[in-house]
């Protein structure tokens, strides 16, 4: 099966050509073709990400990138097939709300044929409403031109699937699993008893971890998104054996429960700068690149050992026969490492994490949680394509 899947929940522009086979029972992709438009240079300026500014570029940029996509799978025709006024009619209504993209949108679309693909997937939430939008509406206008059937995918579900690209058979996703989802908006532990069957058992009370590298990072005066920045800084800080000054706490470590809360450690950042750096004053001294270095190491520490303490109690309650640790912040290589390690701890325990490059928000994890809910429930194909924007989707 052919899929085409569009992910345009944040701030990356997303679009790929993904080949599936096997079913549940032994999911198989072959990437046909990949592309992604990052808004970040964009966003930078405001340190964080525009709702409605982030929807304009989704517009302006997904037909270049379904043009692109197309041309990589070598699968544009330059024909035209001759497509009736009324059809374009229902497709302009369609993209309506979304500036100037039913005019790309015919212009690319009309002199070229029905390319082969069999079904479109695109993210319905969670995320940015106006964001979330942009790429439904732009997939039911492909499935109304192309006659395809469109399938809505919840992001979670997307990064959790994300670790099915690496086809080794000894490695597949045994049940029960448990998954660690730590992004930009969410972090949570969730019981996976089968494909489709999700319970959230840990969550954060307050910022998601990716947000809180942001945050602390900004303080630090680097660019955002901060997570790179400060696993960069920190790698420079163990590699030179920098000393160990800056202390910060690690929240809720030991706690009862596996839900976490980060934003006591923005605010220890913060404190650690007024008060070593006169931060927030007018007379502020900036940290040099070493001391930046040293707190961006004590930040990584910090939140290494919250997230794998609490995975651990989380794997001595529930079992769990496969650990999936996805989401951007698992571009983190210390993150990736320490829970790699728990493989020699956890006797049987197979650890998935996604490659670096799926790791943060592309459309081929979409394409894979799609191709697994078709497989599940093949009906989904003939639903009507009535789909909805949901900034909140949770995956119970
Ligand atoms: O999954 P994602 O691309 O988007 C959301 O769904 O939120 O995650 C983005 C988050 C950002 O907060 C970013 O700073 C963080 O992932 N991130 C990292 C790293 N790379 C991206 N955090 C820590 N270390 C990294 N290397
Ligand atoms: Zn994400």
């Amino acid at each position: 099966m052919k899929i085409l899947s569009i992910e345009t929940s944040c701030d990356e522009t997303a679009i790929s050509l993904v080949e599936a086979s096997g079913g549940v029972e032994s999911p198989t992709f072959s990437v046909l073709a990949n592309a992604l438009y990052s808004q970040i240079d964009i966003h930078k300026e405001y340190g964080g990400v525009f709702p409605m500014l982030a929807k304009r570029e989704h517009a302006k940029n997904l037909t270049p990138i379904l043009e692109k996509v197309l041309k990589e799978a070598g699968i544009i025709k330059k024909e035209s097939s001759f497509v009736p006024e009324e059809k374009w009619e229902k497709i302009k209504e369609i993209l309506k709300k979304e500036d100037g993209l039913y005019e790309h949108f015919r212009s690319f679309l009309e002199p070229i044929q029905k390319p082969e693909i069999d079904v479109i997937c695109v993210t319905s939430g969670p995320g940015l409403e106006p964001a979330l939008w942009v790429g439904i509406s732009f997939a039911l206008a492909l499935g109304e031109l192309w006659e395809l059937p469109v399938v809505p995918v919840n992001h979670m579900e997307g990064h959790i699937f994300s670790v099915l690209t690496q086809n080794e058979d000894s490695r597949k996703i045994q049940f029960p699993a448990l998954a660690l989802l730590i992004s930009g908006g969410h972090t949570e532990i969730v019981v996976i008893d089968d494909f489709g069957r999700y319970k959230i058992v840990g969550k954060t009370l307050d910022d998601a971890v990716g947000e809180a590298y942001d945050k602390t990072a900004r303080m630090l005066g680097l660019p955002y998104p901060g997570g790179p920045e400060i696993s960069r800084l920190s790698e420079f800080a163990t590699k030179n054996n920098l000393p160990h000054t800056a202390k910060l706490p690690r929240p809720m470590l030991h706690s009862h429960d596996i839900n976490f809360s980060f934003s006591g450690l923005k605010t220890a950042v913060l404190y650690y700068l007024r008060d070593n750096f006169n931060f927030g004053t007018d007379n502020k001294i900036e940290p040099s690149e070493e001391q930046k270095a040293d707190i961006a190491r004590e930040i990584d520490d910090a939140v290494t050992e919250v997230l794998v303490t609490k995975t651990k109690k989380a794997l001595e309650q529930y079992g769990a026969k496969t650990l999936i640790v996805a989401g951007g912040v698992i571009g983190n290589p210390r993150l990736r490492l320490s829970f790699q390690e728990l493989e020699k701890e956890f006797s049987g325990l197979v650890v998935k994490v996604p490659t670096k490059s799926l790791s943060t928000d592309n459309a081929v994890m979409i394409a894979c949680a799609g191709y697994i809910k078709i497989s599940r429930d093949p009906k989904i194909l003939t639903y009507p394509q009535q789909i909805r924007a949901n900034g909140n989707l949770s995956l119970e």
